[in-house]
């Protein structure tokens, strides 16, 4: 079965990002022919308009996945625009995709309802993101919440497609882990880098520790017993303590008669020793960048090889070739 996600290079990652994405592509990766997982800089050029930052990003963005796990002798990494032949299936695709379908998306409709002008590339973004997909004949992508619905129009633009010409594309499905679906930000609100509520995986500790014991919480006398549900400090928690360690603390919720502030102490040791190993394994791997180009020269090249297979069998089914 092939797996297949993308992550774009714009910024750094967060606990979102890990624990709603990152995370599944390390519990998933088998095999190098089998997983397949590429940094999407075609995707983010529709909001990084800097060189300098766009390919500092991507670099960054290999060192974080390698750091945290993703392993070149179990799944193939690449960079989405070292595989030139997405771009031309995703033009193919796009002679095939209802507008309407693009209409519905909820990266362009919000920038619409909000008044604001969007690009054809930020309309057109989940006809690429279909290509990627179909490019490989993947079958499982495993996504945060969120990128469900550009899943489903991956499989509505393949079945439309397939309709017209034959039987060209596989069908995928998304994979979410419902528990980490939506990572809650410093806020309460869906953590995101773009609602200034994320914690980043790799930022300084003391930076780290200071956004934490600044997190608003229930304002409630101590002594009283609270519900650790749907309560953000408790959920960023869990993702990090153990079974019997969340247990216990949702025990002490209910209970009541204890201080956020220590709870929020905690999380910052926990989150710190979580990503002790990660941390040290970047700065090692920062260190030899030509080690990185490597890897994901080699991996592109992997990818190239299926994507050119997958591209003639389109061509041929609609009279390119
Ligand atoms: P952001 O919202 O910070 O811009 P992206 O849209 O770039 O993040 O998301 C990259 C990946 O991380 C996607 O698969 C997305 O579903 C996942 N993701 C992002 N934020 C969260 C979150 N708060 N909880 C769970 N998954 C998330
Ligand atoms: N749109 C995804 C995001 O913003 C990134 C992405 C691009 C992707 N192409 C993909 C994810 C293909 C899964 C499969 O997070």
């Amino acid at each position: 079965m092939r797996i297949l996600s993308g992550i774009q290079p714009t910024g750094r990652f967060h606990w979102g990002n890990y624990f709603g994405a990152i995370r599944q592509y390390i519990d998933l990766q088998n095999g190098q022919d089998t997983a397949f997982y590429f940094i999407a800089n075609l995707h983010a050029l529709t909001t990084v308009r800097e060189k300098g930052r766009l390919a500092q990003n991507t670099l960054d963005a290999a060192l974080d996945l390698l750091a945290l796990g993703l392993d070149p002798n179990r799944a193939t990494l690449f960079v989405q625009s070292d595989v030139p032949e997405v771009s031309e299936l995703c033009w193919i695709l796009m002679t095939t995709t209802p507008i309407g379908l693009l209409e519905r998306c909820h990266a362009y409709k919000d920038k619409k309802t909000k008044g604001l002008t969007a690009d054809a590339g930020l309309f057109a973004y989940p006809v690429l993101m279909a290509a990627d997909i179909l490019l490989y004949d993947s079958e499982l992508v495993p996504v945060g919440e969120d990128q469900i619905q550009h899943v489903e129009v991956c499989r509505d633009i393949a079945g439309s497609f397939n309709h017209s010409f034959g039987e060209v594309f596989v069908l995928p499905k998304a994979y979410v882990v419902k528990d980490r679906a939506k990572v809650p930000g410093l806020d309460g609100g869906k953590m995101s880098k773009s609602y200034g509520n994320a914690v980043d995986v790799f930022e300084e500790i003391p930076l780290q520790k200071k956004k934490i014991m600044g997190m608003t919480t229930d304002s409630r006398p101590m002594d009283q017993p609270k519900n650790p549900e749907g309560d953000p400090l408790f959920e960023l928690y869990s993702l990090f303590a153990s079974e019997e360690q969340t247990k216990s603390l949702a025990a002490t919720y209910r209970r009541g008669g204890f201080g956020y502030g220590n709870v929020k102490k905690e999380l910052v040791q926990l989150a710190e020793s979580y990503f002790a190993e990660a941390r040290a394994k970047r700065r090692e791997l920062a260190a030899q960048p030509e080690k990185i180009h490597e890897i994901l020269a080699e991996g592109a090249a992997k990818a190239r090889k299926k994507a050119s297979e997958v591209l003639l069998r389109t061509q041929q089914a609609c009279g390119l070739k």
